[in-house]
């Protein structure tokens, strides 16, 4: 009921709505109606309140709960159950947790905070409060799990997207990274369970560094890792950009599940890629081997060719890929 007092108020931006029409709107008291406001407040909503003109909705707080992110979205599927928490370990581990229930294809997961986000290759994510984006998506696509690695570039893919329209111009450093002005501003982790021939779930976590402050990250990663609001100067709208990321992830992979091809997220990989053309560092198991980075084959797999001509496909397993002369 308080989400019905909250989109009332939301419909009629800076216009008071008396108590008496709220109650017969949704047909409760107006003693019910006073509690689900102050309720609002405690979330952070600014809400003015005027004897004989009622109740007026003048701020919404900065938050990722689903009053704030689903009016946003225009997906069918995902995002269509959502998980919100101000803290949690990892939305990757929650995601997990939930997974095994039914009825939870497309749900999201989202936390203010993680306080032992993961990243890829066993690292850890940093991820302070209300700074950034840190969901997971639950996915259960009838797909054979070789084809499991493709969902990672419709993600990338859906990133970059929901970057540009927010104006933010960033590149694809295949296969997982999302990268700004040289520095690294989002990381995905796909992780996945099933057997040899079937898939119990596929959990995609996104992390955006999307308002964090020089001071929220770590010295020893600055080089190589920053914010959307560092890079821009400008703070984004998480809720905003948390919705455009799962609209175009939804259209992406229902195009990935009809036609059984990645085309449409590779072609927006591609285009924004920071290594094709480049001279790379393959790095697997503490061996390094240099290549060109040539194309993205129609898996996903990235073409290399090396100094003695050969050109093979690279799969991004355990893979780390760097430039020359540092990360990019
Ligand atoms: C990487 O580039 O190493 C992947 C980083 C993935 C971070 C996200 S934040 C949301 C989700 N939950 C996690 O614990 N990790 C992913």
């Amino acid at each position: 009921m308080k989400e019905e007092v909250l989109s009332v108020l939301k419909s009629n931006p800076g216009v008071y709505i008396s108590g008496q029409s709220l109650s017969d709107k949704l047909s409760v008291s107006r003693t019910a109606i006073w509690k689900y406001i102050n309720a609002l407040k405690e979330e952070g909503y600014e809400i003015e309140s005027a004897s004989k003109k009622g109740y007026r909705l003048v701020a919404s707080p900065d938050l990722l709960t689903s009053d704030e992110v689903i009016p946003f979205l225009n997906t069918k599927c995902i995002g269509r159950n959502y998980f919100h928490f101000d803290t949690l370990e990892s939305t990757n581990t929650k995601a997990k947790e939930l997974a095994s229930k039914p009825g939870l294809d497309g749900a999201v997961v989202v936390s203010e905070e993680q306080t032992t986000g993961k990243g890829r290759l066993g690292r850890n994510w940093v991820s302070p409060k209300h700074r950034g984006v840190w969901m997971s998506v639950i996915l259960k696509p009838d797909i054979e799990p070789s084809s499991v690695p493709k969902i990672v570039h419709i993600a990338a893919a859906a990133v970059i997207l929901a970057m540009q329209e927010l104006g933010i111009n960033a590149s694809v450093k295949w296969p997982n990274d999302i990268i700004l002005n040289g520095k690294k501003v989002c990381g995905i982790l796909t992780e996945m369970s099933g057997e040899i021939n079937h898939i119990d779930y596929v959990v995609v976590g996104i992390g955006i560094n999307a308002n964090l402050a020089l001071e929220d990250i770590p010295p020893e990663i600055t080089e190589k890792a920053s914010s959307l609001y560092v890079e821009t100067g400008s703070a984004v709208d998480r809720k905003c950009l948390a919705a455009k990321v799962l609209n175009h992830f939804e259209t992406l992979y229902l195009d990935f599940l009809e036609t059984g091809t990645i085309d449409a997220s590779l072609r927006i990989c591609r285009d924004n890629s920071i290594l094709l053309g480049r001279d790379i560092r393959i790095i697997a198991r503490s061996k390094e081997r240099r290549a060109r980075a040539v194309d993205l084959s129609i898996d996903g797999e990235l073409i290399v060719q090396f100094e003695d001509g050969r050109i093979e496909p690279i799969s991004s397993g355990e893979v780390s890929v760097r430039g020359l002369n540092g990360y990019i």
